[in-house]
């Protein structure tokens, strides 16, 4: 087999690999991660490379403009080497890691609210010190019989006891190790209990938990004392699954059709693996001493943590392997803590409305509400629920990730140089702009299009159908090699030395996205007979929801028109949910109540459905007087 050597520029990498393979999975062997929204498909152009020497083949040059394909670009899972190959790495598609991640409120405040909502810590999993007697001739009942006798005294009953054969091998070793002195790790199940795991010594004293959100794009793990409840600390990363695939439909078919099940498993689990190591080897804690997990995400994220074949959510009529998933122990999929820690997963609702989204009803507190409550979680994907104390409904409505930069030829997630927020000036059409991380721009992230938009809408530079008005005849505006586009930043006030833009592409890519969510709000309240009027606030979870301005989230018509007190900023709600739910058994029972309760509406098959996501289609809505804010700015 032939050898070749890639250097890749700026990093001054070199790589020498064996023929056969693409640049996408040299770049990565290298350290290099590149981005990509497609799993590697050749769909989404993020990982334009430039081949600046040498000899390659490429499969595919699709989502490469003609001046591109000149300069040398290609794409990088597209393309092998045919000799040695010298690459540069444009700034847009490495990938950006650690900026933004909404880590949930801040720790003394989730502290004080899990308080109040219940005093009792009760971990999943419970530890229990005992003392034995030891044996003689006199008392000469076995180990096993001797530990049962032990636990009767707090009120156990023997025959409701169950220590497994794996256990029992190291028993009667641990017992006299210890000194007759031993902690059981245990769970109730039903009428019994459970013992998961025998340590020597009384180690009750020194209990760690963790609380991790799986989210599509990013991973939170809270580190929490067991005892008391504290947050010790945070860490949280991307989910490096997203090279398979930016939503979770790429990532089904990634697992099931490209065989990549074992691979995503992997990638989940090593990415909470390595944080869990960031945490305690920080904090200065034995990872062994971790002994409950409790685990947040959408039924897909869950599935592909617990390596279950995530196929039929996306098959008709959508059925997942399990909304309530059996306790599992850490050794059993390779979480490295105590190999007895116990996992215990939010339950979720259906398909497309997972443990997440029962987590933020329960950290909003949505289930208690006496009103009517309205609950987005705006992510990859948008999961809305409705209701109140006495009943709750939920859909997801597929808005898909371009407000995560996917599909967008300039979008990217909201890490440093994203253009997060922009004005455009209504005399000279100069547009101002703020980037995160206060460098020259590379992208565009989620609230940046929608501020891009409501103001290019408020300006005249598109029309109610989002369509750009080449009449206007702005230096701006052009055509570009995708159609019409508006130039948001000059190539020489850029970071990738080239103009960053809105196609009419991107802005119907956008107005799609919005249109689903919008739609799917006015589903639910239709169902419930109910009109935004009776709504009495939204909470907006998820890390997006946290930068987003709500009057341009109006204006382009993804929120509602209703007064901005109204909309409460929640952050990551699926990581509170998973803190309560670590520590409180009163928590779990009400996130499983919570899940039993919601009612499922199934949008993709609702013909209501479409019509209102047509009639939203519009900027803001084709119903304008749905938007007597926006009708009044654009009068004035
Ligand atoms: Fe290469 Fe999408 S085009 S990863």
């Amino acid at each position: 087999m032939k050898k070749y050597k890639v250097t890749f520029k700026p990093f001054e990498k070199t790589i020498e690999i064996a023929s056969g393979q693409n640049l996408f999975d040299i770049a990565k062997k290298a350290g290099i991660e590149l981005n990509s929204s497609c799993g590697g498909e050749g769909t989404c152009g993020k990982c334009k490379v430039i081949v600046k020497e040498g000899k390659f083949k490429a499969a595919s040059f699709i989502k490469l403009s003609q001046s591109e394909i000149e300069k040398g670009y290609v794409l990088a899972c597209q393309t092998e080497p045919m000799t040695d190959l010298l690459i540069d790495v444009p700034p847009e598609s490495i990938m950006r890691k650690g900026q933004k991640i909404a880590t949930g409120s801040r720790a003394k405040d989730l502290e004080k609210l899990l308080k109040n909502l219940d005093k009792e810590i009760k971990p999943r999993a419970r530890k229990i010190a005992l003392t034995l007697t030891p044996p003689d001739l006199e008392d000469n009942i076995s180990d096993t019989d001797r530990m049962k006798r032990e636990l009767s005294k707090s009120g156990y009953i023997p025959e409701r006891i169950y220590c497994s054969l794996k256990l029992l091998r190291d028993l009667n070793h641990i017992l006299r190790e210890g000194n007759w002195k031993i902690t059981l790790t245990t769970i109730e199940r039903g009428n019994t209990l459970e013992i998961i795991g025998i340590e020597a010594g009384d180690t009750t004293g020194l209990r760690y938990g963790l609380a991790v959100d799986i989210g599509t794009t990013t991973i939170v793990v809270y580190l929490v004392n067991l005892i008391g409840g504290k947050i010790i600390d945070i860490a949280s990363t991307y989910n490096s699954q997203a090279r398979c695939g930016d939503d979770v439909i790429t990532r089904i078919v990634y697992a099931t059709e490209r065989g990549g099940l074992g691979e995503l498993n992997n990638l989940v689990i090593s990415d909470v693996n390595d944080l869990v190591k960031i945490l305690t080897e920080k904090q200065k804690i034995d990872p062994r001493l971790i002994d409950s997990i409790v685990i947040s995400g959408n039924t897909t994220m869950t599935h592909l943590f617990f390596g279950i074949d995530p196929k039929y959510i996306r098959e008709e009529p959508y059925i997942p392997a399990a909304n309530l998933f059996p306790l599992v122990m850490a050794g059993e999929i390779g979480i490295e803590v105590n190999t007895d820690a116990v996992i215990y997963a939010l339950p979720g609702v259906a398909s497309y409305v997972g443990g997440d989204i029962t987590s933020g009803v329960l950290a909003a507190g949505l289930n208690k509400e006496e009103e009517l409550t309205l609950f987005i979680d705006v992510g990859t994907n948008g999961e809305i629920v409705l209701g109140n104390s006495e009943w709750l409904m939920t859909a997801a409505c597929s808005a898909g990730p371009c407000f995560e930069g996917s599909g967008i030829k300039h979008g990217m997630r909201a890490t440093d140089g994203a253009i997060e927020e922009i004005n455009i000036d209504r005399k000279t059409y100069d547009v101002h702009r703020g980037v995160i991380g206060d460098e020259k721009p590379i992208g565009i992230c989620g609230s940046g299009m929608i501020d891009a938009i409501a103001e290019m809408f408020l300006s005249g530079v598109i029309d109610q159908k989002g369509k750009i008005r080449e009449e206007i005849g702005l230096p701006r505006i052009r055509k570009g090699e995708e159609g019409v586009e508006f130039v948001i930043a000059w190539k020489e006030e850029t970071g990738i030395n080239k103009d960053i833009v809105l196609t009419e592409a991107d802005i119907n890519n956008i107005l799609r996205a919005k249109a689903a969510i919008y739609a799917g709000f006015s589903i639910l309240l239709k169902e419930a007979g109910s009109s935004f009027s009776d709504v009495s606030k939204v909470y907006i979870a998820g890390g997006f929801g946290n930068y987003i301005d709500v009057e341009k989230a109006i204006t382009i018509g993804l929120l509602p028109d209703m007064p901005p007190e109204k909309f409460i900023f929640l952050g990551n709600t699926s990581i509170m949910g998973a803190y309560f739910c670590l520590l409180s058994k009163k928590m779990r029972k009400e996130a499983e109540g919570i899940a039993r309760k919601m009612t499922y509406i199934e949008l993709s098959v609702s013909r209501a459905f479409m019509d209102e996501y047509l009639s939203a289609l519009f900027l803001p809505h084709t119903d304008i007087t749905a938007f007597p804010t926006v009708q009044k700015m654009l009068k004035s």
